[in-house]
């Protein structure tokens, strides 16, 4: 059994869809409650047994290293206070040194690129790709049951879900040709392929296992859809060399990058979370309350009833 030790988190995109608080603040860092996307992708992958985490960055986003170094101010500040709840909170974020490193993309060339970039790292063995816009909330988390299935399976493994034909032309999708159980024995990925040439609708959710050749493929891609170096060109590229599973991965995902899977990701962990599912509830239920009856006096006061 392969031991994955490293995981890539590409995050320096521009977050446009976010703007303008992507003007100021990395989309990555947008809270889900009271902590930043990026730490459910590190805590994932902490609990996959990943070793090694590697943020391919931007040199014009530094809160996200701020982020994870220790803020010795803060600290001593909730140490002198007693706040020794709020400081294990904060101490728990922060990464130790060895643990990670940034890599820069300085200019925004897709996926496939911000991976290659962090090429140095990735050495002989194969390695995880975690995108931080897909939140997965999963009682075994989704890295860990594709690091779980790879070991019996090798290859290329990507986390896949069926969107249906209407969604397909949003993500890179899956062209399987046998069904295992849960896993999909695959013969290619299209990124982003119109309803009618899709060969499947089993999308690419953000979570990969990739062997080393992938990387050998990526010094190879030309941009590909949205002109883009594209990371599913590259392992469609490498089915050559390598064998390529789709997991069907079990957990619900939220499309963080969109605002609508933000909200809903915010419900959700509202909704189960302790400290906010009882108030926040209540919470729902006068604004649906609210909602319903302002619909009502406009309905009224267009005559419908
Ligand atoms: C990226 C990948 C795509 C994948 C998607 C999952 O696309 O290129 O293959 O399906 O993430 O979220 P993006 O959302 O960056 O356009």
């Amino acid at each position: 059994m392969t031991h994955i030790k490293t995981a890539v988190f590409p995050v320096a995109g521009l977050g446009s869809r976010f703007l303008p608080i992507t003007k100021a603040v990395p989309k990555e860092m947008l809270p889900l409650i009271d902590r930043p996307l990026i730490s459910y992708a590190v805590e994932e992958a902490k609990s996959a047994g990943i070793e090694q985490l590697i943020f391919v960055s931007s040199p014009d986003k530094p809160m996200i290293e701020q982020y994870f170094q220790t803020n010795v101010k803060l600290e001593n500040h909730l140490f002198q206070n007693r706040k020794t709840s709020k400081l294990r909170q904060v101490q728990l974020a922060t990464l130790p040194d060895p643990f990670y490193k940034f890599v820069y993309q300085t200019s925004p060339r897709g996926l496939g690129h911000a991976v290659w970039t962090a090429r140095e790292y990735l050495r002989d063995e194969p390695f995880a790709v975690i995108l931080v816009d897909d939140f997965i909330h999963a009682k075994k988390p989704c890295l860990a049951q594709m690091i779980e299935r790879h070991a019996f399976t090798g290859g290329n493994m990507v986390a896949t879900m069926d969107v249906g034909p209407q969604e397909i032309s949003a993500y890179g999708c899956l062209d399987y040709t046998e069904i295992e159980g849960n896993c999909l024995k695959a013969s290619g990925m299209v990124e982003k392929p119109t309803p009618e040439t899709a060969p499947s609708t089993q999308a690419v959710i953000g979570r990969y296992i990739l062997q080393p050749s992938v990387l050998d493929e990526l010094a190879k891609t030309k941009p590909g859809a949205g002109g883009e170096i594209q990371l599913t060109d590259a392992i469609a590229a490498d089915c050559k060399n390598q064998q390529l599973w789709g997991l069907q991965f079990e957990g619900q995902r939220y499309d963080c990058g969109s605002k609508i899977g933000y909200l809903d990701a915010i419900m959700a962990l509202a909704l189960e979370r302790a400290d906010t599912a009882v108030a926040f509830r209540k919470v729902l239920q006068r604004q649906t309350q609210q909602n319903q009856n302002s619909r009502v006096r406009a309905a009224i006061a267009f005559g419908v009833y």
